[in-house]
């Protein structure tokens, strides 16, 4: 009797924790997402698809990597799978939900390797990165509640784009994947050249609709000798 009524407990608190879970799949993988969390993006398997061919064409071997805008995780999960070379990965979003969801989908390390933050306001002191990655939100008006796809004024992409050169490795690159008309390309590279240690170097046009990736590097230093000496 006594074990009959400790299954039945155990059965009630195991449905109260995970019954509220959906399984959600992408790229030939399950993850677990709670109920208020981002579903994955399919759009992103194109971003990932491509980086990875970056990665392999230009020879580059990143170590660390940043998963920013990140819903459950999917990019930076999907791409630790995917390139060797990478040692560290830190994920960040605005929704604490979907943090939850990453944190029941990845492994313990992640755990002080992910922030709840709006943009980059926390994230964790003196991180920089070898690559940053992302998915934004991409329309300009929306309701509140769709906070998740929702950069109203372009907020978002200008509070990152001022400080991105202070997480980004002396050959960093920055890219991200825009997929709607709302957000054109004229506007995201004026915003970046707004930041004199922001290099833009492009966009790579992914198919016929207005998915594109821009690409963003560091200004290159200039060294002591190469300054213009008065005569
Ligand atoms: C288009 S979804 C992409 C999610 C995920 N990267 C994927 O590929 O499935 C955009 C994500 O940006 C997050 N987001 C929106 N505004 C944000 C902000 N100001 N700071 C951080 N994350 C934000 C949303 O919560 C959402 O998870």
């Amino acid at each position: 009797m006594e074990m009959r009524w400790l299954h039945e407990k155990i059965e009630y608190y195991r449905r109260k924790l995970f019954d509220k879970n959906e399984q959600v799949s992408f790229d030939g993988s399950k993850f677990t997402k709670l109920k208020g969390a981002e579903p994955p993006n399919q759009s992103s398997k194109l971003l990932i698809d491509w980086a990875v061919d970056r990665i392999n064409k230009t020879n580059m071997q990143p170590k660390s990597l940043y998963d920013i805008c990140c819903g459950i995780g999917i990019i930076g999960l999907t791409m630790s799978k995917r390139v060797p070379s990478l040692e560290y990965i830190y994920y960040s979003d605005i929704n604490p939900r979907n943090i939850s969801s990453l944190l029941l989908n990845g492994s313990k390390l992640i755990v002080d390797r992910c922030s709840i933050s709006d943009g980059v306001k926390n994230v964790y002191n003196n991180q920089k990165f070898d690559i940053i990655i992302s998915n934004p939100p991409h329309f300009l008006t929306g309701e509140a509640k769709d906070i998740a796809q929702v950069d109203s004024d372009l907020k978002f992409h200008k509070e990152f784009y001022a400080s991105a050169h202070e997480y980004l490795n002396p050959n960093g690159e920055v890219w991200f994947l825009e997929t709607n008309q709302e957000i054109p390309v004229d506007a995201i590279k004026s915003i970046v050249e707004t930041n004199k240690k922001l290099k833009w170097l492009g966009i790579e046009k992914l198919d016929y609709r207005y998915y594109y990736i821009s690409m963003v590097g560091l200004t290159p230093r200039r060294k002591k000798s190469d300054a213009q000496v008065a005569p």
